[in-house]
């Protein structure tokens, strides 16, 4: 049994991330403005697992002072790429989010968007955004909900294969919350950015076959037949998977007020 990974390196996906990850372009607004003014007047934020600046780039346009960290050098080019070409800056490096190569409160705030479930040591993790953020800062973190088919699918594969091979010590969101208040934050949730989507489950399951999503990339050789199963339960529990349905989706995050000094 080879050890899973001490962390998922998204250089594999660099290429079709944006494609797969992006959010209908009003969502990604409603989203941007539901964190800006968590962030304005705070000073410097740092993104850990930053990536292609999905989320960055449009704080970034709109005068947040963001920088990044990710362990992928594919998908950090790619952030540069995207940059260079909106004009903007993201400075960002090569780190590794559970050592942070920063001094202690350089930040007055922080965000940890779909990461944490990435990481073996996502306990350091977290205490290394409260180290680099000062006291009295906000560490803003996505609580990974999309909802709809591919929630679904994501619970029905770890049930077929075992938890522990689609994300070896997955951790949820609750987990890193019990660690921020432990360390002194306060919580606020977020209210929910909701929107519908339309498409067929069989489009959905071909989603899930592609291994695209991080959630099957430990399990690539089983994942073939575990595809073929929904594939049977869905059509037995449907009748017709070629359908277009409506799915509800959702983002929402929580915000951690860092305690004063
Ligand atoms: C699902 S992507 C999210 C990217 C971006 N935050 C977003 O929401 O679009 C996760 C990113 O975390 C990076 N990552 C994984 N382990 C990491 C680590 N230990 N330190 C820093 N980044 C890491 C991956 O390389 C990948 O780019």
């Amino acid at each position: 049994v080879t050890r899973p990974p001490d962390s998922i390196n998204f250089d594999n996906a660099a290429e079709y991330y944006d494609s797969t990850r992006s959010l209908p372009p009003e969502v990604a607004e409603r989203l941007t403005q539901m964190l800006l003014p968590e962030l304005e007047g705070r000073g410097p934020c740092l993104e850990i697992g930053v990536g292609t600046g999905r989320v960055a780039l449009p704080l970034a346009q709109r005068g947040v002072d963001i920088r990044g960290i990710d362990i992928s050098t594919a998908m950090l080019a790619r952030l540069r790429e995207k940059a260079a070409a909106l004009g903007v800056a993201v400075p960002a490096e090569i780190g590794d989010a559970s050592r942070l190569d920063f001094a202690d409160n350089t930040f007055g705030s922080a965000i940890a968007c779909h990461v944490f479930h990435l990481l073996r040591d996502w306990a350091s993790a977290v205490r290394e955004l409260v180290r680099v953020v000062r006291p009295g800062g906000v560490v803003l973190v996505e609580a990974d909900s999309y909802g709809g088919l591919r929630s679904r699918f994501r619970d029905r594969v770890s049930e077929i294969v075992g938890d522990d091979l689609v994300s070896p010590d997955r951790i949820d969101t609750d987990q890193v919350e019990l660690l921020l208040l432990e360390l002194g934050a306060t919580v606020r949730r977020l209210p929910p950015i909701r929107w519908q989507r339309q498409r067929t489950v069989r489009g959905a399951l071909e989603e899930l076959g592609s291994n695209q999503w991080s959630m099957t990339w430990s399990i690539a050789e089983a994942l073939p037949a575990v595809v073929e199963q929904l594939t049977r339960e869905e059509l037995e529990a449907r009748g017709d998977i070629d359908a277009p349905i409506v799915e509800e989706q959702a983002v929402s995050w929580r915000a951690y007020d860092l305690a004063p000094t």
